[in-house]
């Protein structure tokens, strides 16, 4: 059984990496992994190959940046020949960015199955790129892999059939088990004992002006009783820039590679996010989330994780920041399936469905 995986952004690598590896152990099966080249800094792809344990990419397409649709489309016009060269059973798809939904439109043109790792997420926010990208990747996908009962739920509703649908819980936590023994193992390197960790890269976030400055007006605010520590994604470091915001008070870093994230993470008084990822690690970690979003494509985060929807209301992030401080964040609970397994539960089903 020949199966390729094709990755693209940097949330990708985290949720790839297990399931190779699961797949390794399974006889008769060889892989070929696809980097569609989305994201091509050393710090958002190169670095999480390393720590990831992932072989280096067979094939780079290197579509680099662009609008939605060239990058989409770049994605499919390079990736359509590799695949009828190759002529694989499966391709297995990640998440929800524009590599996830153009891999998944030319296999199903070629008539190759396509399995959707992180199916079923839907925010109902059809103005988010990733949201379109989910719903139309989950309308062609054969296998669909969700990582709670939401996911399932949402699906059907969609009329996907209850025979493509697989709850194995969720792989990027399968990453993070993995990882966090060697991420704890590193020392604090200088950072305080307590601060608020921030991630900002969300366009409706970023790219307007008056909407970040907001932000930041917010983050300064809490200066006052946290240190801020904010790795900053490429895109919003040119709207800093661009906007000519004062981060003086914060401290920026570059992006940072996984293991060292994760340990910033699972330290950190709180996190404030517009990630999903994120909310979803931070709610595993039982870190206090405050995701500065109207909704989130992870509700399971907010019913039994740590994860607070803030919306832009600079007076709600403000209040949940008091109830942290005063020791009355969420708990949070243990998610069903988030254990570790989920991408031998999906190695399993690839290769029984084969
Ligand atoms: C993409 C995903 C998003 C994911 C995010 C994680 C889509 C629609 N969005 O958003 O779901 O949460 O990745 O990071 O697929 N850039 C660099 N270096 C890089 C990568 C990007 O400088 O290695 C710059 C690009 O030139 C561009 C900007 O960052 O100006 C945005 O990159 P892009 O891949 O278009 O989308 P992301 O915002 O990263």
């Amino acid at each position: 059984m020949k199966v390729v995986h094709v990755v693209g952004a940097r949330p990708n690598f985290m949720k790839a990496a297990p399931v190779i590896n699961a797949l390794q152990g399974k006889a008769g099966v060889t892989q070929i992994l696809i980097h569609t080249g989305q994201h091509f800094d050393v710090n958002m792809s190169d670095v999480f190959f390393q720590q990831l344990g992932m072989p280096a990419p067979d094939v780079n397409l290197g579509v680099g940046s662009g609008t939605h649709a060239k990058q989409t489309a770049e994605v499919m016009i390079r990736l359509e020949p590799v695949l009828a060269e190759n002529s694989p059973d499966c391709v297995v798809v990640y998440g929800d960015v524009n590599s996830t939904a153009a891999a998944a439109l030319v296999c199903a043109k070629l008539g190759i199955r396509v399995a959707h790792v992180e199916a079923g997420l839907r925010s109902f926010d059809r103005t988010m790129p990733e949201e379109i990208n989910r719903v139309v990747t989950d309308q062609l996908a054969d296998l669909l892999f969700t990582p709670s009962q939401d996911g399932d739920e949402n699906l059907r509703r969609e009329g996907i059939a209850a025979e493509k649908i697989f709850r194995v819980g969720n792989v990027m936590i399968d990453s993070l088990v993995r990882l966090l023994p060697i991420a704890l193992l590193s020392g604090r390197d200088g950072f305080p004992e307590k601060y608020a960790l921030v991630t900002l890269h969300r366009p409706s976030n970023v790219d307007d002006s008056s909407g970040l400055t907001r932000i930041f007006e917010s983050l300064l605010d809490i200066i006052g009783d946290l240190p801020v520590i904010f790795p900053v994604h490429p895109r919003t470091r040119k709207r800093i820039a661009d906007f000519g915001l004062d981060a003086r008070q914060m401290r920026l870093l570059d992006p940072l590679p996984y293991v060292d994230f994760l340990a910033l993470q699972a330290r950190a008084t709180l996190v404030i996010t517009d990630s999903g990822g994120i909310q979803e690690e931070a709610s595993y970690l039982r870190v206090p989330c405050l995701t500065l979003r109207e909704n989130t494509e992870r509700p399971v985060t907010v019913s039994l994780g740590t994860n607070v929807i803030v919306g832009r209301d600079p007076s709600k992030l403000r209040h949940e920041l008091n109830k942290i401080l005063a020791g009355q964040s969420r708990k949070g609970t243990d998610i069903p399936l988030w254990d570790g397994h989920a991408a031998e539960r999906i190695a399993d089903a690839l290769v029984q469905r084969r």
